[in-house]
């Protein structure tokens, strides 16, 4: 029996696609951050950014490409002059680069949006790859809206790229309208019926709308597709995208069905998510499929005493495989700098600066004095509070009275470019008076779009991570606190989010 199985080519967008969820967008250090773990983590792929969508963008894809070296570092561009040349650009440094570049190909996109005859889409396409191959010998073409094109229109266009230089070919499910059976129909179509079409490699990236991402993405695999594009927690456009853990733990839990392997490293799969959360902002649901809190944890009895006398009567994969297992290695204040280095390196977070290890080591130490047990969790939560943009605004101290029968009010200091500056406001809660008594003195005309807390750990000595979710002129930033005590957490979110609103170097979406 031939047991040889397929590459499948895992392609990460978080820092592409991940960054267009409505508030999730992030700094070019938090990109570097991210973009080192999945490095470590062995994705092939990673797209980090849209190079021409602004000069952050640009510097974001620059830089990542600089620290990458193990993985292929790519930006997208549509299929037009200086989107390629201005990715070209990006990717200069970048040990191995590719160039994505797409339009769309769906009556309803061609008619509408893009308001071009067909014929002409095809022809910019072939422009565009042949283009892109100057900059490099690695390009990737993208039929926006594939899943609803013409298969005519489809096969001729693939056919050309392919023809013009294009390794891969990505057939997206850009609005999350696709069906398992349908979409994995479509690719062993094209597959038979595009003359050249062992001349690439073919892709999906799915959008979650119906909450198909990942099934699409793995029907796509059955039927000849070889690389998955996908995010950390799923994060991505609306409702998201295919999520990284569950493409890659499917395929290696089902090996005897998947005829691919991938090259990744699962065991940095869940501080990857974590720090993804914590620098997004966005939480990881409780009961998300293997980096939620609950995916390893049995509550009924009978499933208890199961796993107990036999692990695998209840559980298909091993907490530790991926990431959970040897990630609760507990410190507390009488570690000194090396533990708490060593760990940090262990969880990806390597310190250049000695001043920002002064830094971290300072809040681990101020947090070990609240806190009995400091948990990886905790040491995530520690570094995203560090690496905050230039702090325009900082927390002095707060002082909330809440009685019942009475309404709570806020006492306090903020510093507002170094200077103390009091407040103070009631509210219909301890996080309203907070937040009016911020407002009173800020007057940032911000509205307040999201407030979320979570338990960082288990137990009542649990910090409380918050998020903070303002908009301002279009435009949206999440703050993230965190502190045990969740009054402290709310301010500090809060005052994070109008830094990022004030910062210059904005964490800013991509077109
Ligand atoms: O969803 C989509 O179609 C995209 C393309 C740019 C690949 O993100
Ligand atoms: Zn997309």
């Amino acid at each position: 029996m031939n047991t040889k199985k397929d590459k499948l080519v895992i392609f990460d967008t978080t820092l592409r696609d991940g960054e267009q969820s409505p508030g999730a967008s992030m700094t070019k250090d938090e990109k570097i951050r991210i973009a080192k773990m999945l490095e470590r983590m062995r994705v092939d792929v990673i797209e980090a950014g849209f190079a021409i969508a602004s000069q952050g963008d640009f510097d974001a894809v620059q830089a990542v490409a600089e620290a990458v070296k193990d993985s292929r570092v790519c930006s997208l561009a549509r299929a037009v002059g200086p989107d390629i040349i201005r990715a070209g650009e990006a990717l200069k440094k970048a040990n191995a680069s590719r160039i994505h570049t797409f339009i769309a190909t769906s009556p309803i996109h061609m008619k509408y949006k893009l308001q071009m005859e067909p014929e002409k889409v095809l022809e910019q396409a072939v422009a565009a790859v042949k283009h892109a191959r100057q900059f490099t010998d690695d390009v990737e073409f993208s039929l926006e809206d594939g899943s609803r094109s013409e298969p005519d229109f489809m096969y001729r266009i693939i056919e050309a790229v392919i023809a013009a230089g294009a390794g891969t070919i990505n057939i997206p499910d850009t609005v999350g309208y696709g069906e398992p059976g349908e979409y994995g129909a479509m690719f062993r179509r094209v597959i038979e019926n595009v003359p050249n079409s062992d001349q690439a490699i073919f892709s999906t990236h799915c959008h979650n709308d119906l909450g198909l991402a990942v099934a699409n993405s793995l029907s796509a695999v059955m039927n000849g597709v070889r690389q998955v594009e996908c995010t950390i927690n799923g994060l991505g456009e609306r409702a998201g995208n295919a999520s990284l853990e569950e493409i890659v733990m499917a395929v290696q839990t089902r090996h005897d069905l998947y005829p691919v392997e991938t090259r990744i490293d699962p065991s940095h799969i869940v501080p990857t998510s974590r720090m993804v959360s914590s620098i997004t902002g966005f939480p990881v649901q409780p009961n998300k499929a293997i980096v939620g809190a609950n995916a390893f944890a049995h509550e009924s009895g009978i499933h208890q005493d199961g796993v107990l006398k036999h692990r695998e009567t209840y559980e298909i994969m091993r907490a530790e495989d991926v990431g959970w297992g040897n990630n609760r290695l507990v410190l507390g204040k009488h570690s000194g700098r090396a533990a708490v280095k060593a760990r940090y390196e262990e969880l990806g977070h390597s310190f250049d600066d000695p001043a920002e290890f002064q830094l971290v080591f300072q809040r681990f130490k101020d947090l070990a004095d609240k806190k009995h047990e400091i948990f990886d969790e905790d040491l995530q939560s520690i570094m995203a509070g560090a690496q905050e943009p230039v702090e325009r605004y900082r927390l002095g101290s707060i002082d909330v009275h809440s009685r019942s029968g009475n309404r709570p009010r806020a006492q306090m200091q903020i510093l507002i470019d170094g200077a103390e500056v009091n407040a103070e406001a009631d509210g219909s809660g301890p996080v309203d008076a907070t937040f009016k008594a911020i407002e009173s003195v800020v007057k940032s005309a911000a509205d307040l779009k999201l407030y979320s807390v979570n338990a960082v750990t288990q137990g009542t000595d649990s910090q409380g991570s918050v998020t903070v979710r303002l908009e301002r002129d279009g435009r949206l930033v999440n703050g993230v606190g965190a502190d045990t005590d969740i009054l402290v957490a709310s301010a500090q979110a809060y005052l994070d989010a109008l830094n990022l609103l004030a910062s210059g170097e904005s964490k800013r979406k991509g077109v």
